[in-house]
């Protein structure tokens, strides 16, 4: 079971099936997908979230569903997560984001990753956690350096699931220690 976790404006909580046509819509949005290969179909949303459901059964965690508490609305994720693919640094925990680009700039993405950490290092046994994204995308580059991760420029990485001469696939590595 994900628990609930609230800060000052955010509430972190299990994805929902109503949740699907919000978060269908971010994952359709090129502004917010603008760092990965391709944005998604309604169905490969589906799946996304079949998944996202997959790794709480097998990890007992997950991501979190962003919910404004002013609002209600749904507008993102962060968590933590197992990666599916192999690399220097698996096996590990990563922590990610991703926003509605209208929630986007105004600093939820740092306070839901903070709030993912603290969770991470007292809930989940890991003394370590890892983000990693494209070079290029300095936005959450600056959230991770803003949640206390350090860059390791040594570990930069091509990410193993895309071609080598993808321009998406340099990675930089950041960790932080419990
Ligand atoms: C990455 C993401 C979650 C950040 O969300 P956010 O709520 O805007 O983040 P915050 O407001 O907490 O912090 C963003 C920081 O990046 C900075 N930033 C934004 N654009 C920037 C740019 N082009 N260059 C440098 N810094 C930038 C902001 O100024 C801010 O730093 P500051 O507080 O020191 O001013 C959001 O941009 C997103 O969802 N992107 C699309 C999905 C994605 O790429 N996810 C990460 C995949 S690994």
């Amino acid at each position: 079971m994900m628990p609930e976790i609230f800060t000052s404006r955010i509430k972190l909580r299990a994805f929902r099936e109503s949740d699907l046509d919000e978060f269908a819509a971010m994952n359709a949005d090129e502004r917010v997908m603008k760092y990965f290969p391709a944005t998604l179909t309604r169905q490969e949303t589906i799946e996304l979230m079949r998944r996202i459901d997959d790794h709480e059964k097998k990890h007992g965690f997950t991501l979190f569903a962003l919910e404004d508490i002013s609002t209600g609305k749904f507008f993102g994720f962060t968590g933590a997560a197992v990666p599916a693919f192999d690399a220097h640094f698996t096996p590990c925990v990563e922590i990610g984001w991703r926003l509605a680009f209208d929630f986007q700039g105004k600093g939820l993405a740092t306070e839901a990753a903070l709030a993912t950490v603290n969770y991470a290092f007292a809930h989940l046994g890991v003394s370590e956690l890892v983000s990693f994204t494209f070079k290029g995308n300095l936005p959450s580059r600056r959230v991770m350096e803003k949640i206390g991760m350090a860059y390791h420029p040594e570990e930069d990485f091509l990410h193993p699931q895309l071609a080598r001469e993808h321009h998406l696939a340099p990675h930089v590595l950041y960790r932080r220690k419990r």
